[in-house]
Order: C-alpha cells, then structure tokens, then sequence
C-alpha cells in the first residue's frame, strides 16, 4: 500500500487524479480499449473528479470509451430522484468527464423485491465481469470505516449485494436530503470481495472525521470490524489523505519518506 499524506485538498485531488490517469493509460497500453472505472460517489473525490474533468478539457485524457461502475446505489429512492447515485454520477462524473451515459453502470436499487434486487445484484457482478473487470476502482471511506457501503461486520470476501444502512452512515448522509428520515435505509453494494478484484485502487479522504478510520484501515487489523482495512490485502492500493485525515497514522514518516522516493 503506498500511503501519501499532502497539505492542501488540491494536492490530494492532483496525486489521486494521476492514479487514475495513469490506469487509463495503462489499460490502454496494454491493449484494452475500454478501460473500466469504478466510481465513488460521496464528498470526497470531487476534488478528483474536477482535476479529471479539467484533464479532459486539456486533451491529456479521455473517458469517451471508458466505462464506469458505481461502487453503490441507494434501494427504493423514485427513479430520477437527485440524490440516487446514478442521477449524483451523471451530474458530477457523466457530464465532466464526457463518460458516455449509456456507459455508465449502477447497482438496480428501483427493484421492489428481495428476489428482484438479489437478481440484479449478480447481474451486477455479471456486467463487471462482461466489462473485463475494474482497472482502476475510486474509493472513500466512512467514519465507521465502510468501504462502498460495506458496513462494520461484512464478510471480507462480499459480493454485491443488499446492505442494510448503519444508523451513523445514514446521520452522516443526511446532508444530502431533507431530513435523516429520508435517506434509505437500504443500498446495494459492491462486496469487499468485488472492490478487491479491482487491478487499482485509490481511496480519497479528508478532515479529521476521517481520522480514525483511516488509521483503523491502513495500521489496524485486517478485519470485518473496519471494512476498509481489506486495502491491505490488494497488492496495488494507494491511499491520499489531507493532513487532518491522516493524523492517526503512527508511521507516518514512513509513508513521507517512501513518497519522496528514491
Ligand atoms: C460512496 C461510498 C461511500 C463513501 C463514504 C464517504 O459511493 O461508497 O463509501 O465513499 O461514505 O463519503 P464522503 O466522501 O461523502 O465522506
């Protein structure tokens, strides 16, 4: 895992940013012409998000032929409603970034039944496969330490699947509705196991909410108990965090001194 811990929110979006153009890059060169994108919704990569989009505008990348996965879906928001993560990554990631819409994939989370939603869950699975896998999956991560909406106690080796909601996830995305009361209950999310399958990963945090989890997640156990920590077992992870998310780390010179390099 390399960890990069920067002063200032456009520096985190810059480095986070060339993870991911590097993997589209990589992909391409390596014969893959539609390189696969796994998408984060949430606060934290918008800073990413802008510098892509402003990389596109300078001609350095393209998503035109790029495909993306959302990491998650809310179960049983209106179709259209604004804040479902379809409507969210057509608005901040489709329009910037020229990703085509009909490119863009998201967890079926309108389905009315258990049966219909578990069905689309591996139909899921099945389209990312089809896609030829992630190459380059965008992470946040919760301040209980959930990784998509894999909350404490997910089985490591998940797949997607329907999730119950913690009550501190929900509080936490209150902000993007009217009350607590109306954020779902429910979502549909990649597993664990699935993020793991990603060639890349790159996960984004910031402020000191973030602290502990981060900590929990790079230097703590590998465990159920915090989600984000199955980082550890991927052999390509990069984690970029602003100075207040990393404050829990106890080998932070380490990190420094791996990031100025040789
Ligand atoms: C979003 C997702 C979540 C968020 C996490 C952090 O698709 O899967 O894991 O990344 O809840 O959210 P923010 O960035 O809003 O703090």
């Amino acid at each position: 895992m390399e960890v990069f811990v920067l002063p200032t929110a456009q520096q985190v979006a810059l480095r986070a940013a060339r993870v991911v153009v590097d993997g589209v890059r990589e992909t391409l060169a390596s014969g893959r012409s539609e390189p696969v994108i796994g998408l984060a919704t949430g606060s934290s990569p918008l800073g990413l998000y802008a510098v892509l989009s402003g990389a596109v505008s300078a001609g350095e990348v393209s998503f035109e032929r790029a495909r993306g996965f959302a990491l998650d879906e809310y179960v049983g928001l209106p179709a259209g409603h604004a804040e479902s993560y379809r409507q969210v990554l057509l608005r901040e990631v489709c329009g910037p970034l020229g990703l085509p819409a009909d490119r863009l994939h998201v967890p079926d989370g309108s389905l009315s039944s258990e049966e219909a939603l578990a069905a689309g869950a591996a139909d899921y699975e099945r389209r990312i496969a089809e896609a030829g896998g992630v190459d380059v999956q965008i992470l946040g991560i919760g301040a209980n330490g959930h990784l998509g909406f894999n909350e404490p106690g997910s089985a490591l080796t998940s797949r997607t699947r329907v999730k119950r909601l913690s009550e501190r996830t929900r509080a936490d995305n209150a902000r993007f509705f009217d009350s607590r009361d109306a954020v779902p209950t429910h979502c549909v999310t990649q597993g664990l196991g699935t993020v793991l399958d990603a060639r890349r990963l790159v996960l984004v945090a910031s402020g000191p909410g973030k602290a502990a989890a981060v900590a929990a997640a790079v230097e703590g156990p590998l465990s159920a108990s915090c989600p984000a920590s199955v980082l550890q077992w991927h052999a390509d992870a990069v984690v970029v965090l602003d100075e207040a998310a990393g404050t829990g780390l106890a080998n932070r010179d380490y990190y420094d001194a791996s990031a100025a390099g040789l």
